[in-house]
């Protein structure tokens, strides 16, 4: 039988994707509100980043992928690659449901003591941990449909092999039980595997030795925002920044449909919090940036680096892009920093984005009487950094694509505020609902230093270095309005600097 007539066989028995997606849907990446800095798949639906590994120079990105349609299905792992955590190039789907179930979100981990024994003759495998979510036995009403179940790949990720004794994590009977993130524990030589109790709103921790035989170790939570399911934990280390060599280690996840983070410590058994349990701390205080992880295997001389889906499940079925559904957002470097007695992470794109940077333009000290039009920003797809005095922020507003977001500060109680405005294409009552979002900024005597990033119908927000960090669609009605800086009295602002974005994507085809 020819390899093609097998694959086709093989997806009608096990009745998951038509075919006819085999061969993608040609784009043009120049689609109404598509983005040209953020990575989003040629075509159908994409959610939750899954799989994040660096092997031998290529970063990995799997992600919640239904090949069918542009909405929510029975998921597959999709897979792009990249050489600089930039430029994205897409792959063949990595994981197709099977008899077990859909392919839920997981992680993946190079197994270079071949702990797994899945390498033969001295290849490293590359082994994907993930749910597999029975949506048969769901509707029989049973509590044990997601269970943890893991591939292999010998070849860099193009092919993949189901270990045949999956699941190697059974459900110990509890309704949700899923997102399983891996992570090698060094000092006890282990494996560490974070997963969510969605409905019960909290995290256990187990370990392995050779990712095939899981123990329970503890369980976290419910604690800080309890108020949605628990969903797709990630329990990471992250230096101090400013230290030498100190780190803190940072659990971090989904309460439905925002994330939060926890930064305390981890001794091979239990994560405590020490930042106080009264606060919600949020890696992203706007409305979509949801199920992010960070990279597995990363080299030791580079910061913790994540990627998050930037959606907001509410609304994220309905969002008006065409002929795909759903993007990530730029991958972002994590530390944590010390304000007073809390830990608090900081977060910046990977400092490659700069390489797309052109027609860089700087002003200093300029006066803004009611508005000025940033010239330069008339295109979709801009950075700008933008540095406000203490004395004349609660003054001052940036618009940005004709009102369809705005950004400020309420200075009586030191807030960074996002107001998704008036003027969006897309007219949903979930997108419209909360218009206002807003985060603490604690170091209130300082200068408001924002790097803005703008791609068509995302715009992400990094404040004072990436103490506080916003990210949010908008759906603009016309495309390269300029951002525009308002002050109603009059301001001067001391300095702003504004670059149009290269495309990541050189080959659109
Ligand atoms: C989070 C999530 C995960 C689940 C996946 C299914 O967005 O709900 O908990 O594994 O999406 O696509």
């Amino acid at each position: 039988m020819s390899t093609i007539k097998y694959m086709v066989c093989m997806m009608m028995l096990v009745g998951c994707s038509n075919p006819k997606n085999m061969i993608a849907e040609r784009t043009t990446y120049n689609e109404p509100h598509r983005l040209q800095m953020h990575f989003s798949p040629k075509s159908k639906w994409m959610n939750d980043p899954n799989g994040m590994v660096y092997s031998n120079g290529v970063y990995h990105l799997f992600y919640q992928h239904y090949p069918d349609s542009n909405i929510w299905g029975p998921m597959h792992w999709g897979h792009a690659t990249s050489k600089d955590l930039v430029h994205w190039e897409h792959q063949p789907i990595a994981l197709y449901p099977d008899t077990l179930g859909y392919i839920f979100s997981g992680s993946a981990v190079l197994d270079v003591k071949n702990t797994s024994g899945f390498g033969k003759d001295g290849s490293v495998p590359l082994v994907a941990i993930f749910t597999h979510h029975n949506a048969k036995e769901e509707k029989t009403g049973t509590s044990t449909y997601q269970n943890q179940s893991i591939a292999y790949s010998l070849d860099e990720g193009k092919t993949w092999t189901k270990y045949a004794n999956n699941p190697v994590l059974k459900n110990p009977g509890i309704k949700d039980f899923r997102d399983p993130k891996v992570f090698w524990y060094a000092p006890e030589n282990k494996w560490v595997m974070s997963v969510a109790l969605a409905l019960e709103k909290k995290i256990q921790f187990y370990q392995s030795k050779n990712l095939k035989e899981w123990s329970l170790l503890s369980s976290f939570g419910p604690v800080g925002d309890t108020s949605g399911i628990w969903e797709c934990p990630d329990l990471f280390q992250v230096p101090v920044a400013g230290s030498s060599g100190q780190k803190k280690w940072v659990l971090m996840h989904s309460p439905a449909p925002y994330m939060q983070y926890f930064v305390g410590e981890f001794d091979g058994t239990n994560f405590k919090s020490e930042n106080p349990a009264s606060v919600i701390y949020r890696p992203d205080y706007g409305p979509d940036f949801y199920a992010a992880i960070m990279f597995n295997g990363l080299p030791p001389s580079m910061l913790p680096v994540g990627i998050g889906w930037v959606n907001n499940w509410t609304y994220a079925n309905e969002i008006p892009t065409k002929p795909w559904r759903g993007a990530m957002s730029l991958s972002r470097t994590m530390q944590v920093k010390k304000i007073g007695e809390e830990w608090i992470l900081y977060q910046l794109p990977m400092q490659r984005y700069n390489e797309l940077q052109y027609d860089g333009k700087s002003w200093k000290n300029i006066s803004v009487n009611e508005k000025w039009s940033v010239p330069g920003t008339e295109t979709a797809a801009y950075a700008s950094e933008i540095i406000i005095d203490p004395n004349q922020r609660k003054d001052i507003t940036i618009d940005i694509a004709g009102g369809a977001l705005l950004l400020t500060y309420d200075d009586s109680a030191s807030v960074f505020i996002l107001k998704r405005g008036g003027n969006n294409a897309f007219q949903n009552a979930e997108f419209d609902k909360r218009s206002e979002y807003s985060a603490k900024i604690r170091r209130t005597n300082n200068p408001l230093r924002i790097k803005l990033y703008f791609d068509h119908s995302i715009a992400e927000a990094y404040v004072n270095d990436g103490e506080v960090v916003m990210t949010a669609q908008i759906f603009p009605q016309k495309e390269n309005l300029p951002m525009v800086i308002k002050s109603t009295k009059g301001a001067t602002i001391p300095s702003i600097k504004c670059w149009k974005m290269h495309s990541i994507w050189k080959n659109k085809n």
